[in-house]
């Protein structure tokens, strides 16, 4: 899998990427990542990438264009449908697309997100979903917003990773790449990702009233030493009868109630 990040902000990424298990991932040619500067692709002398706000307003608001030709810079020829050619400008082309609905990047293997604090939150059934392309293209909203052509006609879809505004879409792009990456084969070792998904199985759905609860459960862990200080790790997890642990295990999941359909 591809995962390209548009940014203003090239540098932000370096370091996360390049650490851990995400770096064994791009070793192994699991993944790879581009990051792309949206000024490279700005048309004016001061590569200004924002702009005021129509109507007014406090702040800047990154601009449709750098960000459409970014876009049609990383996309396969085969992917570029229905859209005038470059030369002809973004205000034409976008023009075009408000009179012809079938105006979008044609593509099936590659996923548009826009990272915004307004998209749906993701969440676990998402990373495994984009997990499956081919290709992921995190544009990275910064400042007090992207102009909202950027979400109506280029972008697949806007995400956002919680309730709460940040400065930018960098780290949620590099949070859901991250969740995104141990899910592909030969990232992790898979009986982690099977533990995982015991926590999620259909079996632990319960029904109550007509309402359908899924539970949610994380077990406590430890580690050597057996002894620290005074806190001693409990006994069963070092019994090695696995029935008596996978017991004391369910015992002490920490529970969350999910109503069906719910985000928690
Ligand atoms: N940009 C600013 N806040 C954000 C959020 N919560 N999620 C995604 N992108 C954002």
């Amino acid at each position: 899998m591809k995962i390209t990040f548009l940014t203003i902000f090239p540098k932000i990424f370096d370091c996360y990427l390049n650490e851990s298990i995400l770096k064994r991932a791009q070793k192994k040619g699991l993944v790879k990542f581009g990051i792309v500067n949206i000024r490279d692709f700005t048309a004016d002398k001061h590569k200004s990438v924002d702009d005021k706000p129509y109507g007014g307003g406090p702040g800047m608001i990154l601009k449709i264009g750098p960000i459409y030709r970014a876009l049609r810079s990383i996309l396969k020829k085969s992917e570029i449908r229905n859209l005038v050619p470059t030369s002809v400008g973004i205000s034409a082309s976008l023009r075009k697309s408000e009179t012809n609905p079938k105006f979008k990047f044609q593509k099936s293997k590659t996923r548009i997100i826009l990272l915004s604090a307004k998209g749906k939150t993701f969440d676990q059934k998402m990373a495994g979903k984009f997990s499956k392309y081919k290709h992921l293209i995190f544009i990275c909203g910064r400042y007090e917003g992207v102009d909202e052509r950027v979400a109506k006609h280029l972008a697949d879809e806007e995400i956002s990773i919680g309730n709460y505004v940040l400065t930018g879409g960098e780290l949620p792009a590099m949070i859901i790449s991250d969740a995104i990456t141990r899910l592909m084969p030969g990232v992790i070792k898979t009986e982690s990702l099977k533990e995982e998904s015991f926590a999620i199985r259909p079996k632990n759905k319960l029904k109550i009233k007509n309402l359908k609860l899924k539970i949610v459960c994380e077990y406590p862990q430890y580690t050597r030493p057996e002894k620290f200080l005074n806190w001693q790790v409990p006994a069963i997890l070092l019994s090695g009868d696995h029935k008596k642990i996978s017991d004391w295990r369910k015992r002490h999941s920490r529970t969350k109630i999910q109503k069906q359909g719910e985000r928690i």
